[in-house]
């Protein structure tokens, strides 16, 4: 049996942890470790605060859609901002367009390092969409 949520929140820092705690609290069913809850609150995390910042939605509205399906959880984060020019660029360990604020730039490689699948999606203009996934606790799944 599958199983979908979706938020959607205004694109303030404030609502960050209401996204993490709301993808964590989704993931729980599931039965993860630790270590894997950590590791999909620190992406959901990551990708929000993404949204908020960088994509400056027109909407100012970030949209979040958490599935689970057996044992895999997959999460979308989308917003309707400024969108990315080059993805590929984007996603390169330390690039950042936002070096004043503070940006470590890593926040795509954490996604990519905590989560099985990244796939990052933008049309400039329009928004971007970031999808990932994770299988959670393999071994431990019941039917
Ligand atoms: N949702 C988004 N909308 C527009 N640009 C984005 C978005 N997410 C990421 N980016 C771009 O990709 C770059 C790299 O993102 P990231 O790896 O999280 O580093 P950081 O957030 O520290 O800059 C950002 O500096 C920004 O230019
Ligand atoms: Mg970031």
């Amino acid at each position: 049996m599958k199983n979908e949520m979706k938020l959607v929140m205004d694109a303030v820092s404030e609502n960050e942890a209401l996204a993490r705690m709301t993808a964590a609290t989704f993931l729980a069913r599931l039965h993860p470790t630790l270590e894997e809850l950590e590791d999909v609150k620190t992406a959901v995390s990551e990708a929000v605060t993404n949204a908020i910042i960088h994509g400056m939605p027109k909407d100012n509205k970030v949209y979040i859609t958490c599935t689970a399906e057996k044992n895999i959880f997959a999460v979308t984060v989308e917003d309707h901002g400024i969108g990315i020019e080059n993805v590929e660029k984007a996603m390169e360990p330390l690039f950042t367009t936002k070096p004043e604020q503070e940006r470590s730039g890593m926040g795509f490689a954490f996604m990519e390092a905590f989560m099985d699948e990244l796939k990052v999606t933008s049309v400039p203009g329009q928004g971007t969409v970031v999808t990932m996934e994770k299988a959670i606790g393999f071994s431990r799944y019941e039917e």
